[in-house]
């Protein structure tokens, strides 16, 4: 499905299929239709091909959207059982890790963001609680890599400014270094809440709870009211208080889902509470009469980006989520995808292919939009109605394998100083060298800091 507006033409003019027809009742009919959009997200994905790179999408798709199309992509080998794409998912979740294993690639390093690295580590995260294949022992495995992507960020914590939270950026010199957005700290949310669900490491549901209290203490999100709105976010100029009201579905889901890792953990009601408000507000992102999604921000005025619209299907994946680690959410959000299922088959009926799916789920057909983000919000929307026909996500005392190791991401430093200590325990002689080396290595990442 390599568009080009004369293929699209013709494809109009004889279209080779009609819309998907799906019926929910049915294993085999709910199998082949999402197996058709499963191809069509994957027709965006050209790693595989000489002189390409594992584990990228193709033009003009960033690579935080690549880690959110693997976890699409994840879930949909989880629902259905195909395991056609399941090589080139591990491939790429492996290619990706960055020498440090904590996705950081050097080739993404200079433009990489908080979320951009922790769509990465949720994928990897679901990949543990889904007992996704094991990389092979001398490879990172799946805890390990979320871990490692929780400790990098945690440890980006930022004190210094409005009282705390993570920045949006990594490095100084990107555009965005001074903004303090919402989904770069409701990723740290998540996977502390899921790492603590996995692991029963307390510590993290502590990062989760700190999290979440400075984002509604700066009021990104509002809980003034009985439905909270989830905003954008602030700049550190203006102590975060400057709180950019765009709300977006997957900041809304995020949060949701988070939360309710955090409930199934704690069996805490305030944590139910904390769903049960931004859902209220959530069902803005809703036509009232057709409870169709829509991306509210962006979609009515049709001036979504590529990233942006791959939203719905994030959000969709986090509803999901939500209903299986707080099962009292179920009954209602369910109804709201089974409506919004309705207006996804009706959306994938364009293209050349004949089921290539658009973004305006509310139109009687397809609006002539189409994008790896357009096919993973389908894919997203369709499959988390399944979500009970499989186990819910394990952890370690359910039988989840993944091994992790709670230093993961420090090893940069501490293989350092631990080559420093063999010097040390061969040669005492060589503690003056030990000293230095110490101090070359405080100053070096003193200097990595102000830089
Ligand atoms: C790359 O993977 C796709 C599946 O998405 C497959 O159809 C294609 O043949 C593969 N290409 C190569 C060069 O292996
Ligand atoms: C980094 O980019 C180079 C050049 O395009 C490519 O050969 C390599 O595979 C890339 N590595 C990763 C991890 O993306
Ligand atoms: C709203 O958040 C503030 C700051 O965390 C908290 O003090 C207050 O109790 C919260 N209100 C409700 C209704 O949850
Ligand atoms: C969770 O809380 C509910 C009500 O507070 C209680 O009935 C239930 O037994 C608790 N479950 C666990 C696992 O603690
Ligand atoms: C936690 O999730 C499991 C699996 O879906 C569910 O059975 C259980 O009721 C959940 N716990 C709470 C407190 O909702
Ligand atoms: C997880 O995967 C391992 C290795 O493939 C397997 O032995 C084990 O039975 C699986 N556990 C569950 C709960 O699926
Ligand atoms: C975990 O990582 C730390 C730091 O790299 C290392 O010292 C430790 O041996 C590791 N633990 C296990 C159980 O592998
Ligand atoms: C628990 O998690 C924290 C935070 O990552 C880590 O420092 C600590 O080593 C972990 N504890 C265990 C017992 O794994």
């Amino acid at each position: 499905m390599r568009f080009t507006s004369l293929v699209t033409f013709l494809g109009l003019l004889v279209p080779l299929a009609h819309a998907i027809d799906m019926d929910f009742t049915s294993t085999s009919s709910i199998n082949s239709g999402l197996a058709l959009i499963a191809k069509g997200l994957m027709d965006y994905y050209n790693g595989n091909e000489t002189g390409q790179t594992p584990g990228m999408f193709s033009n003009p798709y960033y690579w935080w959207e690549a880690g959110a199309a693997w976890n699409s992509m994840l879930d949909y080998w989880y629902y259905t059982g195909d395991d056609t794409y399941n090589d080139l998912l591990k491939t790429s979740l492996l290619f990706q890790t960055g020498d440090n294993w904590d996705y950081m690639p050097s080739n993404q390093t200079t433009t990489e963001g908080n979320d951009d690295q922790a769509f990465w580590g949720i994928t990897v995260m679901a990949a543990a609680e889904k007992n996704f294949s094991n990389p092979l022992p001398h490879q990172p495995q799946w805890l390990y890599l979320a871990q490692a992507v929780f400790n990098t960020m945690a440890a980006r914590w930022d004190s210094e400014h409005c009282e705390g939270g993570l920045r949006w950026q990594i490095f100084k010199w990107n555009n965005g270094y001074n903004y303090k957005n919402t989904i770069s700290n409701g990723c740290l949310f998540m996977l502390g809440a899921r790492l603590a669900r996995f692991t029963r490491n307390h510590t993290y549901a502590e990062w989760a709870e700190k999290t979440w209290d400075w984002v509604v203490e700066k009021q990104f999100i509002n809980n003034e009211t009985d439905a909270w709105p989830v905003y954008d976010g602030g700049n550190i100029e203006a102590d975060c208080t400057d709180v950019v009201g765009l709300e977006w579905t997957y900041n809304s889901g995020l949060f949701m889902a988070g939360a309710a890792f955090m409930y199934n953990y704690t069996n805490e009601t305030k944590w139910l509470t904390r769903i049960q408000s931004i859902w209220e507000r959530s069902k803005i992102f809703y036509d009232t009469d057709t409870k169709i999604m829509y991306e509210a921000a962006c979609q009515p005025t049709g001036q979504c980006n590529n990233d942006q619209r791959s939203f719905k299907g994030i959000y969709s994946r986090f509803l999901g989520l939500t209903c299986l680690m707080a099962p009292d959410m179920n009954a209602e959000i369910q109804e709201y995808l089974a409506a919004t299922s309705v207006g996804v088959l009706r959306s994938c009926s364009g293209g050349s292919d004949g089921h290539t799916c658009g973004l305006n789920w509310q139109l009687d057909g397809w609006d002539d939009k189409y994008g790896l983000g357009e096919q993973m919000s389908a894919l997203e929307a369709l499959q988390n109605r399944l979500i009970w026909t499989r186990p819910p996500p394990l952890s370690e005392s359910t039988g989840a394998t993944s091994t992790g190791n709670g230093s993961a991401g420090s090893n940069t430093v501490n293989e350092m100083v631990r080559n420093q200590l063999d010097i040390e325990t061969k040669d005492r002689a060589g503690a003056g060298i030990i000293t230095t080396l110490l101090i070359i290595l405080f100053l070096s990442t003193a200097w990595w800091m102000i830089v």
